[in-house]
């Protein structure tokens, strides 16, 4: 399972890097916004600066909502670096420009997939990567990691080789849950990451080792 944090923060991407377990890093225009990163110029910079941290692919999401315009932007975001994946709306035009940049040869994920058969499309559209949000289908009281379950079963189902990478994940039960359906990636907060290392046990047991390492070496 692949491991992408969800932020623009640099500081962040540094830090899951450093833990030597990130493979990518996927943001959104609300992520770039919180990080105050405004601005066309500014924008594009930002990008450069991630994919100068991460050898993995940094998912850069385009903000025209028509085709035209998602091939302008997609096309200057791709030509930033090889690294960038351009991350499109699961709308109409959005399957359509997938279907463009995938012809290319363009990395796409296919962003605010909330159904199997939305996932679907962006298969069969040649997206690279899905993006289903558990997090916010768990929010209206519906189950988001079932969704990954559907989509696990109709990818294998015709092979399909789009990635699905699990989005909105919110906590570490989240990135455990997604690995044992299957999940090929998840995208999430570097708390969720983390949260992986936590165990009272290994506290207790290394606080003992080291105690009696000290015992016969004083
Ligand atoms: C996915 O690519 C999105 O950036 C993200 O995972 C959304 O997460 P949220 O629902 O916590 O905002």
């Amino acid at each position: 399972m692949k491991f992408f944090i969800d932020t623009a923060n640099l500081d962040q991407i540094k830090e899951a890097q450093q833990l030597g377990v990130l493979d990518g890093v996927t943001t959104n225009p609300s992520l770039m916004a919180k990080e105050g990163i405004t601005g066309e110029e500014n924008i594009l910079q930002h990008y450069k600066d991630i994919c100068a941290i991460t050898d993995g692919h940094v998912s850069a999401e385009v903000i025209a909502t028509d085709f035209d315009g998602m091939v302008k932007e997609g096309e200057a975001l791709a030509a930033l670096n090889p690294q960038i994946v351009v991350k499109l709306p699961m709308i109409a035009d959005g399957v359509k420009a997938c279907k463009y940049f995938s012809d290319k040869g363009i990395k796409t994920n296919v962003t605010l997939v909330f159904s199997a058969g939305q996932a679907l499309l962006a298969a069969k559209a040649g997206a690279t990567y899905v993006s289903p949000f558990i997090g916010r289908l768990d929010d209206i009281s519906t189950d988001g990691l079932n969704l990954i379950n559907e989509i696990r079963l109709i990818y294998d189902n015709y092979g399909f080789t789009t990635e699905i990478l699990a989005a909105s994940v919110r906590h570490t039960m989240h990135v455990i849950d997604c690995a044992k359906i299957g999940a090929d990636v998840m995208t999430g907060p570097l708390s969720a990451i983390k949260g992986l290392l936590k165990h009272p046990l290994t506290d207790i047991g290394l606080e003992k080792f080291l105690a009696d390492y000290k015992k016969g070496n004083s």
